[in-house]
């Protein structure tokens, strides 16, 4: 495969250098000698190592009393969330909850008004960048797949495994055969060992959704946030994903935003409830459905 060029995304643009869905695209050159620092600010700049996680009180992630303001309106209202390591947590709630924004405020892509959000407990995600945030170990998988239409699932794996800046490789090296093992061992996990050579772009809707989320694997992210994950799939496809999802607790820890509630049945253990950017409610999907505020929010409109 050739990548000297960037490859086409999957409507055959380039990557958008303002919004791009894979923030460690196209692998940043290493800085000349000369170059100014980016910043005199310490946490700039740097790459965090993902082995600095620091996780001994078991939380992974943790946001206090965050609030984010569009033009006066409170998208996110005092939001305090805390998930633990390797934990499976759905998050749900009304259109305009705040879910996205949500997630958008852990990614780096919004900038909080107030609060505090950690990755772990001593990295301060509202000091980094996008691309250092999914550096130090959070990935993403955006409602509309990101994926090299015109490279096949394999090799969009290996795209995703070389531009791994925690790699010391080029490009262009040849695979050995324990990254062939490891690209061979994600396709499997997300079903589609079968479907290695097929470009990417031929792939079935559920088939691309896990394609991305076997790119984000290739990362080894420790919190994989994924938003409407199973928006357009068939009934087996969710079925899949929810059985991969299951899977990948313990080793990850993920935050499901879904409104597709058999989906959230089928994975439930710990839910939150968000309403008008706050936590209305949090438990097992049984308390909270039989919470009359959240029956109200969801029902008394
Ligand atoms: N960039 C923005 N500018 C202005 N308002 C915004 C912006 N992003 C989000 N909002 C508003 O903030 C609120 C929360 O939006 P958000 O997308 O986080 O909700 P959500 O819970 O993800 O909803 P849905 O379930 O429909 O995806 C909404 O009222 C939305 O219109
Ligand atoms: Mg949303």
């Amino acid at each position: 495969m050739n990548l000297k060029e960037p490859p086409a995304m999957s409507d055959g643009r380039l990557p958008d250098p303002d919004h791009r869905p894979w923030p460690w695209w196209p692998p940043a050159r290493p800085a000349p000698a000369e170059a100014p620092q980016p910043s005199s600010d310490a946490s700039y700049g740097r790459q965090v190592d993902p082995g600095a996680l620091d996780v001994r009180h078991g939380v992974v992630l943790y946001l206090d009393n965050i609030s984010v303001s569009f033009d006066g309106f409170k998208a996110l209202n005092a939001l305090s969330l805390a998930i633990d390591a390797g934990e499976l947590r759905c998050v749900i709630g009304p259109n305009g909850a705040g879910k996205t924004t949500m997630m958008d405020v852990i990614t780096g892509k919004t900038r909080p008004d107030a609060g505090s959000a950690f990755f772990g407990q001593t990295i301060d995600l509202t000091r980094l960048s996008e691309a250092e945030i999914a550096h130090a170990g959070i990935g993403r998988k955006f409602q509309k797949p990101t994926i090299f239409e015109h490279h096949s699932a394999f090799e969009n794996l290996e795209l995703a495994m070389k531009a791994d800046k925690r790699v010391r490789r080029t490009l262009f090296a040849r695979l050995s055969s324990e990254e062939e093992g490891r690209i061979a061992a994600t396709l499997d996990r997300i079903g589609l060992a079968a479907s290695a050579g097929r470009l990417a772009g031929l792939l079935s809707h559920g088939q691309k959704q896990w394609l991305e989320i076997g790119m984000l694997l290739m990362q080894e992210p420790k919190l994989l946030l994924l938003d409407e994950p199973v928006a357009g799939m068939s009934d087996e496809e969710t079925e899949r994903t929810a059985e991969l999802f299951v899977s990948l607790a313990g080793e990850h820890s993920l935050v499901v935003v879904e409104h597709d509630m058999a989906f959230i049945a089928s994975i439930a253990r710990k839910v939150t409830v968000l309403h008008e950017g706050s936590v209305l409610a949090e438990g097992a999907l049984d308390v909270v459905q039989n919470d009359p505020r959240v029956i109200e929010v969801y029902l008394g409109r």
